[in-house]
């Protein structure tokens, strides 16, 4: 993070003069981190203070997971539940009605019963349904929400599914988020499950502090045909309301030479659900007179933004806020016919998108609607390899995946595909309608021309 040294010193400037709500915000954002099944509290090597359970619930035991100690301390306790189809933890949320909310619940079974049978459970968040999760006995698995609490507090609950399978939980996260972030879903009726967050300028994952709301950046699984290009921007501004890291656009993936085409796949379950992305860009190097990186969003062949090219110095995103998506659909990003280079992204995220009920929004009084669990749609789980949690199953995506690509000057394109091992099939019904895409960074250059000044 060296490079961004001096947009930290100008950030500090810029606050000096003009102090931003921002960093008051900011610095609320971790809200809880529990640690199940922990005796005692502690703080972390990224200085995130975890508490143990004991106070926050009654039910359950605590066990340990055999040899762990290469795993963060964090996974290695947790609470399973012997007794009780449905156990909920209460979560207070200080400050406000509503709260635009992260919400990451990790579960690492480990063999910590000896029987090498890791559990399948689900899943609730705030009263409704989130997710089915199938636990391994040597991976970690995250599920993450984002969505609005309401009234002070919220519930995350572990349900039994089958007979002999005893949910358990290792830790749970609850992030405060500023207001306009991840503002582009129904939140008075729905949620964002995150399906991938992956950046290409991170070389292992990337959370608080560089992130200060504690969202986890994986690296970009890059197969062959991508290079990893670093930007040479002395600042960045990336003063959008997502609030992306600065740390994440200090690199991209581009094509190898030859190719105009970035192709990907999302770990999306194998059904078309309601998705949400986010794609972030900048321009990694000051362009020479003549060079031209404009490039467009396809989303299975179909043109999902105008033309752009990323700015030097600054960032856009392009969000798309409800496409109907699958872990087929393909992601492309295509130079248009004038550009001389090709496409560069930093960064994606996506998710699905489901329904909160309304009867158990907020309250955390741990009593959602019984009965309806296998009926709601199920979003996948992140899962991820203990030691070095990357998105898995990198590979290129094949020329004739492309058929329905525009008439631009199209060659193999250089892909990276995220997924498999997706369960689950969500069915949200034949919603054909596409989020158009819009471009919605701003460019501001005036830091730039403060720095001429420093
Ligand atoms: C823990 O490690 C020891 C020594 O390597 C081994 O004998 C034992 O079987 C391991 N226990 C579990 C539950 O994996
Ligand atoms: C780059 O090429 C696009 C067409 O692909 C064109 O619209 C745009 O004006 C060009 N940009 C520059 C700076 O020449
Ligand atoms: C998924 O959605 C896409 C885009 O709307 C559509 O073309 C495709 O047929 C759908 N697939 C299924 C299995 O419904
Ligand atoms: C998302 O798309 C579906 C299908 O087109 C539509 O019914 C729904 O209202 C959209 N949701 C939002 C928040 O725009």
């Amino acid at each position: 993070m060296a490079n961004f040294f001096p947009a930290a010193l100008l950030l500090l400037l810029l606050f000096f003069f003009n102090p931003s709500p921002l960093e008051a915000a900011t610095d609320s954002a971790i809200i809880t981190s529990i640690d199940c099944g922990a005796s005692q509290p502690h703080t972390d090597e990224l200085g995130i203070q975890w508490t143990p359970d004991s106070s926050l619930i009654k039910t359950g035991l605590t066990q340990t997971v055999p040899n762990a100690t290469s795993i963060p301390q964090y996974m290695q306790t947790l609470r399973v539940f012997p007794t009780g189809k449905r156990n909920c933890y209460a979560l207070s949320i200080p400050g406000g009605a509503s709260t635009q909310v992260l919400v990451r619940a990790t579960f690492y079974y480990g063999n910590y019963d000896g029987k090498n049978s890791p559990p399948t459970f689900d899943l609730e968040l705030d009263g409704s349904s989130w997710s089915t999760v199938e636990t391994a006995v040597d991976k970690v698995v995250s599920e993450e929400g984002i969505f609005e609490a309401r009234g002070g507090s919220t519930s995350v609950c572990v349900v039994q599914r089958n007979e002999g399978e005893l949910p358990f939980v290792s830790a749970i996260e609850l992030r405060r988020l500023g207001d306009d972030m991840y503002s582009r879903y129904d939140r008075s009726s729905s949620a964002l499950v995150l399906a991938l967050r992956t950046a290409a300028g991170v070389s292992a994952q990337l959370r608080y502090p560089d992130d200060p709301y504690d969202r986890i950046w994986f690296p970009i699984d890059a197969s062959d045909g991508l290079n990893v290009v670093q930007n040479q921007a002395n600042t960045i501004d990336t003063g959008i309301k997502d609030a992306p890291p600065a740390a994440i656009f200090q690199s991209a993936v581009t094509p190898a030479a030859g190719s105009n085409t970035i192709g990907f796949t999302a770990p999306l379950p194998s059904n078309n659900v309601s998705a949400y992305f986010n794609l972030y860009f900048t321009e990694v190097t000051q362009l020479a007179a003549g060079d031209n990186r404009t490039f467009q969003v396809f989303v299975d062949g179909n043109a999902e933004s105008d033309p752009f090219a990323p700015p030097f110095g600054s960032i856009i995103e392009i969000y798309m806020a409800n496409i109907s998506a699958s872990s087929t659909t393909q992601i492309s990003l295509q130079s248009t016919t004038g550009a001389t280079l090709p496409p560069v992204i930093s960064a994606i995220e996506a998710y699905v998108i489901i329904p909160l009920s309304g009867g158990g929004r907020g309250g955390g009084s741990a009593a959602p609607a019984p009965g309806n669990g296998d009926a709601r749609p199920s979003a996948a789980p992140q899962a991820s390899d203990v030691g070095s949690p990357t998105p898995s199953d990198s590979s290129s995506l094949p020329a004739s995946d492309q058929t329905n690509s525009p008439p631009t000057a199209q060659r193999v394109p250089a892909g990276f595909a995220f997924g498999g091992g997706r369960k689950g099939s969500p069915s949200f019904g034949n919603k054909v309608e596409v989020g158009r895409a819009l471009v919605i960074g701003i460019g501001i250059l005036l830091p730039i021309l403060f720095l001429n000044f420093v």
